[in-house]
């Protein structure tokens, strides 16, 4: 059984696009996928394509419109008291922007020491050496006393890191972990989390727009056009030949992805609107590759030899 699992879920907004005029948003659009244990699934796309929203779905942060998320087989939507508590701890998540995301009056022990308390876990005597050892988990030393504006980003994501750990999640969903960070740091924040899925067996939602890093990081890659996903390859597959047009292009403009000698496609434009969302595959208006069903038939996300992608190039009936 999967440790994580996605089911046709949707989160759609609804928004004001004038005083009197209200829009649907969809945010996320029918999306399935599962985690296994002790393994790195990366979401990407470009800004605004939903990764962040399915993020706080997965941490029940926010309902979804339609669709299930099953943590060790079971309806996170149905869980309540006990239930709910210990999903709570189950699945943690690391934030893009460190700094907002501990607060600034709290202390180091005192940050790390809350979710400790909260879920019994340690008791009063105990509290400072596990503590302790969690720093040291993360690389950091004796800084109990520390305030977060004491640090830099990158130890302050220590931090964060440090308090996800604080209670033996078996998920962590880490939102762009690394894009607030200095180039510099970034490597030694990945290979911090490399270290920890090798060392403690925690599986990974690593959602990211830097490929690279993804490439390094990940088993498996979702790529997300518009709320919808629109290829799932384990890494290799995905980096060595992508199915989908859309991965093509995100894989030729990432910056150092090595070049294979294949011709260049080139991201034509913005992403459209998730208000309006356009007919048939809703890349179709920048992909190099369309044809005629593109614009008129909604692609689904089908198997392609032992991997998933939904383009009508893939589909042998089409
Ligand atoms: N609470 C909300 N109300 C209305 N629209 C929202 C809300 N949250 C997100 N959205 C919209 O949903 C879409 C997806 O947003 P989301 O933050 O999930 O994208 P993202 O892929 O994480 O982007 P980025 O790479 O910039 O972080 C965007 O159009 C966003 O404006
Ligand atoms: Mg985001």
């Amino acid at each position: 059984m999967a440790l994580l699992e996605v089911k046709a879920l949707k989160k759609h907004f609804t928004v004001s696009i004038s005083p009197m005029r209200h829009a649907t948003l969809k945010a996320v659009d029918g999306i399935d996928f599962s985690l296994d244990k002790n393994r790195v699934f990366a979401l990407v796309g470009e800004s605004g394509c939903g990764k962040s929203t399915v993020a706080r779905l997965l941490l029940r942060l926010i309902a979804p419109t339609a669709g299930e998320i099953r943590f060790r087989g079971e309806n996170i939507l149905g869980l309540k008291g006990g239930a709910l508590k210990a999903f709570r701890k189950s699945v943690q998540i690391i934030f893009q922007d460190p700094f907002a995301s501990l607060n600034p009056r709290m202390t180091v022990f005192d940050a790390l020491s809350e979710p400790l308390k909260i879920h019994g876990l340690a008791g009063r005597a105990e509290l400072k050496d596990r503590v302790s050892e969690l720093l040291q988990s993360v690389g950091l030393g004796d800084v109990l006393d520390s305030y977060p504006h004491e640090f830099s980003g990158g130890q302050r994501q220590r931090i964060c890191i440090a308090r996800a750990l604080a209670v033996s999640p078996e998920v962590i969903v880490a939102d762009e972990p690394l894009s607030a960070l200095d180039v510099s740091i970034q490597a030694q924040i990945l290979n911090l989390l490399l270290e920890l899925k090798e060392r403690t067996g925690i599986s990974f939602v690593f959602i990211s727009h830097d490929l690279r890093v993804v490439e390094y990081l990940s088993d498996e890659v979702a790529v997300m056009y518009l709320g919808k996903i629109v290829e799932v390859s384990k890494t290799e597959d995905l980096f060595g030949s992508p199915l989908h047009p859309y991965t093509e292009i995100l894989l030729s403009s990432a910056p150092s992805i090595k070049a294979d000698g294949r011709k260049k496609p080139e991201l034509k434009g913005e992403v459209p609107s998730p208000i309006n969302i356009p007919s048939g595959c809703p890349f179709h208006p920048r992909c190099h590759r369309r044809f005629e069903p593109c614009e008129r038939v909604v692609p689904e996300l089908r198997q392609y030899k032992g991997r998933q992608v939904a383009c009508h190039l893939r589909n042998p009936a089409i």
